[in-house]
């Protein structure tokens, strides 16, 4: 097949989707396709179309690639594509929204609030209402953000006017959310539309205080222990949470489900990722290779998802 792999892109996680994108268009090219890879930039769009491709790979992370946003571009343009179409994305990007749908049907989530930083936005005011609203630890991140960027664990009420800054600089909704203390875990979902299955649940261990931007990115930054150490009841709801999670949402072809396990052993479900790294330190391909699957068969896999 011919093949675009678009990467890189404009978002925070730039750099994330660079590597993503290496990764893929190897592993396309390995499998004897046609790949052009292309550094997405919205003028690129007409390149995209005089190529012909038969089929876009998207390998780009966070916003204008992962929130629906090139989904809708390719869609009017009648060019299929790899993943999530424009709904399913839009509202995994959005933690909050994506947080209402699932309590909405019974998964737990952690308590949170969200706050608009428009032209009147106070700091202070704002800062009032979550100390009023939360206890410390807490969690402050932007609301459409991978990669824990911009992301404050709070535990010292003197942190939060920094914090709340910080995420303000990544989106204009702020999500601020109970800090869970347990096991940071992660499923992927890999298959067709209403036949999908979650593939081993993956249990992190950074090397610093929580799963943070290096820990993700750095060689050695962090542990994945592959299938995670749980008891076959835990695994099991995890890996069914993971697929009603994808479902609930619309997702197609693969994602990749956040949680954490709290101390009371529950499932908590933190975000879904419809475009999840595919980096060498990225945990979705560290979990396919324990059922036999290499990075390469993995991407084909996506690709013959794909297919139309
Ligand atoms: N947002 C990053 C790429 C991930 O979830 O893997
Ligand atoms: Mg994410």
């Amino acid at each position: 097949m011919k093949i675009a792999v678009l990467y890189g892109g404009t978002s925070g996680e730039r750099e994330v989707s660079l590597s993503t994108g290496k990764g893929i268009v190897k592993a396309l090219e390995n499998k004897g396709h046609e790949v052009i890879g292309i550094d997405f930039q919205p003028h690129k769009l007409d390149e995209i179309i005089s190529l012909q491709v038969d089929l876009v790979f998207i390998g780009l992370h966070g916003k204008f690639g992962e929130d629906g946003k090139i989904q809708g571009l390719l869609d009017m343009l009648e060019i299929p594509y790899v993943g999530s179409g424009v709904l399913a994305s839009a509202l995994a990007m959005d933690k909050a929204k994506s947080k209402q749908i699932f309590q909405l049907n019974g998964l737990q989530t952690a308590k949170s609030k969200t706050y608009e930083v428009h032209s009147d936005f106070s700091v202070e005011e704002t800062s009032k209402d979550i100390l009023a609203s939360f206890t410390l630890p807490f969690v402050v991140k932007p609301n459409q953000e991978g990669s824990t960027l911009g992301l404050t664990i709070v535990k010292q009420e003197e942190q939060l006017e920094q914090a709340l800054i910080t995420a303000s600089k990544s989106d204009s909704v702020i999500l601020v959310e109970d800090y869970v203390k347990g096991k940071e875990v992660t499923v992927p979902v890999v298959g067709r539309q209403g036949e999908e299955r979650a593939l081993p649940v993956i249990e992190i261990i950074p090397k610093n205080e929580y799963y943070d931007f290096d820990s993700k990115y750095q060689p050695g930054g962090s542990e994945h222990i592959v299938p995670a150490e749980l008891e076959g009841r835990l695994t099991q709801q995890l890996q069914n949470e993971a697929v009603q999670a994808h479902q609930l949402l619309g997702c197609s072809v693969y994602s990749r489900v956040d949680f954490i396990i709290n101390e009371g052993n529950e499932p908590i479900i933190l975000e879904v990722n419809t475009l999840p790294g595919m980096t060498p330190t990225s945990l979705f391909p560290d979990s396919a290779k324990v059922i036999g699957w290499s990075y390469d068969d993995l991407i084909q896999k996506f690709v013959e998802l794909s297919a139309v």
